[in-house]
C-alpha cells in the first residue's frame, strides 16, 4: 500500500489553539462578530471561477482563521493536494492516482502518470463522445429500424448516476428538447418498470453506465432493458441502441455491447468524481458539445484556482477549512445545502455522494481510528420549498445546523419580479439564520410575554452565501469542483482517505446470501443472524 503519511490532527499545535479558541469565544456570536467589524463581510468574501461566496456569516473569529491556516500548514494540506495534482497515488487503500483534475484539463496541457501522458487519452475520449452525442442529437444515428432517438435512457448507480441525472436538472435550459434523457439506478423495479412503461423501443437509446460494469442494481436493470428491446425489435438491435461507459471492456463485452460502442475511462477516476467524464455522456447528448466542454472549463478553472490561489482567498481551502472548524470545534454535526434554484434541485442528492462516501469514515490513512469527528451529515431542499418544510428546525431545533445558499442572480425565466422574490427569500434566510433576533427584539415588536420565548431566534447558525450571475455550464462544473476540493481539504486535515469506500462492500456482500436464500424460498441455510432469519420469513410468507 502506497504510504502517504497520515498526520494526527490533534498532535498538531493548531488544534490546542483551535481547542482554546473556541472555549474562549463559545459565547461569542455571529451578530458580534459582524457589529464589530464593518469590512468583516469585505473581508472574508471572495470570488473565483464564477463563484461568489460569502463566509462572513461564521462564527469564526480573525485569530481562529489564523489558527485554521496554519493547521492546514501542520497538516500537509497544500502538499497532498500537489501529490494529487502531480499524479501520486495518494487513494492509499486502492493504490491509485486520484485524477478526477485531468478530466477537466485542456487538450494542450499534459499530466503524466505511472510513465503515460493521460491527457491525449482524456481528450481522445471527449472526441468520440462528442462524435456519438452529434450523430444522436442530429439524427445520423438511428435506431435499428431507422428512426431517430428520441429517448435516452441512462442507467448507472451512485457516481453512475447522480452526477448525470443532477446535470440533467440544472442545465434543462441548455438541452435539446428533441431529446429526453431519463434516468434509472434503483434496482427496485419500479424504477425501470416505469421507465420503459412510456417508451418506444424504436426511439430509445440505453446508457449502461458503470465504471466497474459488475455493479448489481446496474447490470439487473440493464439485463432487464435489453429483454424489453430485444422482445420488441430482436436480438440484432442490441448494438445501434445500447452503448456502454465503463472501465471494464472484458464485461462490457460480454453484456453484448461492442466496444467500439464503448467510452472509457480510468480505475483513477472515482466513482463520486466521475461527471465529467464518460459518465456525462447523457449530459452530452442533452446540451451539446459546446456546452459541455464550457461545463469542463468551469470545473477546469476552479482546479487552476485551488491549486494556485494564495491560501487567504482559496476559496475551497477556506470552504473546507470553516467545515472542520464547525464540525471538530463548534460541534456542528450538519450542513444544510439550500440552493435557490429549481434547476438544482438534486444537487443536495449529488452531494450526499460526494461528502459523505468520501469523508465518512473513522480510520486515518495509517488505519489508526480517528479521536475526532470526520464528515458531517450532507442533506438539503431547494429554496423556498424547504422554507415551508424543515427550515423551523434550522432555525429554532437544538441542533445548530450550518446553512449553505446558493443564489443565482439571472433566471433563465424572466418573469416580471420573481427572481428578485426568490432572492429576497435566500437573503433574508441567511441574515435570520446567522443574527436571530432576541427576546428584547420580540419584546420591542409589542409581543404578548407568554409568546416571547416562542418568538426568539437564536441565530448564530454557520451561513454561507454563495452567488453566481447565471446557472450555466461553466458555473456548474465550478461549483460542482468548489465542493470536491472542499472535500478534500477536509479529508486531507482529518488524514483519511477520502477517495475509497469501503463501507459499502459488506451490505453488497450480505445482500446476495440472502439473495440466495430468498431464491431458494428458504432462510435454513443462512449464517445470518435470528433477527434477520425472522424477516426473511415474514418477507416470504407475505409475497
Ligand atoms: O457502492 C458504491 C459505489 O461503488 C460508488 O462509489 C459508485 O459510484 C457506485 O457504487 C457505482 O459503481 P459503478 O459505476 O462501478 O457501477
Amino acid at each position: 500500500m502506497t504510504n502517504v503519511a497520515a498526520i494526527d490532527p490533534t498532535t498538531c499545535i493548531a488544534w490546542d489553539s483551535l481547542l482554546g479558541i473556541s472555549q474562549a469565544s463559545s459565547e461569542t456570536t455571529i451578530r458580534a462578530l459582524l457589529d464589530s467589524d464593518p469590512n468583516r463581510p469585505a473581508e472574508l468574501s471572495h470570488e473565483a471561477a464564477g463563484i461568489y461566496a460569502d463566509f462572513s456569516r461564521h462564527r469564526v473569529s480573525k485569530q481562529a482563521l489564523g489558527a485554521l491556516f496554519e493547521l492546514a500548514e501542520q497538516t500537509n494540506v497544500l502538499g497532498l493536494r500537489d501529490s494529487m495534482f502531480a499524479g501520486e497515488h495518494i487513494n492509499t487503500t486502492e493504490g491509485r492516482a486520484v485524477l478526477h483534475i485531468a478530466l477537466r484539463m485542456p487538450r494542450e496541457a499534459s499530466l503524466v502518470v505511472d510513465g503515460v501522458d493521460v491527457v491525449p487519452q482524456i481528450h481522445e475520449v471527449l472526441d468520440r463522445m462528442g462524435e456519438f452525442s452529434d450523430a444522436v442529437r442530429s439524427g445520423t444515428w438511428t435506431g435499428a429500424t431507422g428512426q431517430r432517438i428520441t429517448d435516452v435512457v441512462n442507467i448507472g448507480i451512485g457516481g453512475s448516476d447522480l452526477g448525470p441525472a443532477m446535470a440533467y436538472l440544472a442545465l434543462q435550459h441548455y438541452r435539446d428538447d428533441a431529446i429526453r434523457c431519463h434516468f434509472v439506478s434503483n434496482v427496485d423495479p419500479s424504477d425501470v418498470g416505469e421507465v420503459l412503461s412510456v417508451l418506444d423501443p424504436n426511439t430509445t437509446l440505453f446508457i449502461v453506465a458503470s465504471k466497474t460494469f459488475t455493479t448489481l442494481e446496474t447490470m439487473t436493470n440493464a439485463a432487464q432493458s435489453r429483454s424489453w428491446l430485444v422482445s420488441a425489435l430482436g436480438e440484432s438491435a442490441v448494438s445501434k441502441h445500447f452503448v456502454a461507459v465503463s472501465t471494464n471492456a472484458a464485461e462490457v463485452t460480454s453484456f453484448g455491447i461492442d466496444v467500439k460502442h464503448m467510452f472509457g475511462f480510468w480505475d483513477w477516476v472515482g466513482g463520486r468524481y466521475s461527471m465529467e467524464s464518460a459518465i456525462g455522456l447523457s449530459t452530452m447528448v442533452a446540451i451539446g458539445k459546446e456546452n459541455y466542454t464550457d461545463l469542463l472549463h468551469g470545473f477546469h478553472a476552479m482546479d487552476e484556482h485551488f491549486k494556485n490561489a494564495p491560501v487567504e482567498r482559496n476559496l475551497p481551502l477556506l470552504m473546507g477549512l470553516l467545515s472542520v472548524w464547525n464540525r471538530d470545534f463548534l460541534k456542528v454535526p450538519t450542513t444544510a445545502v439550500l440552493p435557490y434554484s429549481q434547476y438544482l434541485s438534486r444537487f443536495p442528492a449529488y452531494l450526499q455522494q460526494l461528502t459523505m462516501e468520501s469523508n465518512g469514515k473513522s480510520v486515518r490513512r495509517d488505519g489508526r481510528p480517528v479521536s475526532y469527528d470526520t464528515g458531517g451529515i450532507y442533506w438539503g431542499e431547494p429554496g423556498t420549498n424547504g422554507q415551508h418544510s424543515f427550515y423551523q428546525m434550522l432555525h429554532q431545533g437544538t441542533s445548530t445546523i450550518a446553512c449553505d445558499l446558493i443564489v443565482i442572480a439571472q433566471s433563465a425565466h424572466n418573469l416580471g419580479d420573481q427572481q428578485d422574490i426568490l432572492v429576497a427569500n435566500a437573503l433574508a434566510q441567511a441574515a435570520v439564520l446567522s443574527l436571530g433576533r432576541t427576546a428584547e427584539e420580540v419584546r420591542a415588536d409589542g409581543t404578548a410575554p407568554e409568546l416571547v420565548a416562542h418568538k426568539v431566534m437564536p441565530g448564530n447558525r454557520p451561513t454561507t452565501v454563495f452567488m453566481m450571475q447565471k446557472l450555466d455550464p461553466c458555473t456548474l462544473g465550478a461549483l460542482v469542483a468548489l465542493y470536491e476540493h472542499s472535500v478534500f481539504v477536509q479529508g486531507a486535515i482529518w488524514g483519511i482517505n477520502s477517495f475509497d469506500q469501503w463501507g459499502v462492500e459488506l451490505g453488497k456482500k450480505v445482500a446476495l446470501g440472502i439473495l440466495a436464500d430468498l431464491r431458494a424460498e428458504t432462510s435454513k441455510d443462512s449464517l445470518l443472524d435470528a433477527a434477520s432469519v425472522a424477516d426473511i420469513d415474514k418477507y416470504l410468507s407475505l409475497k
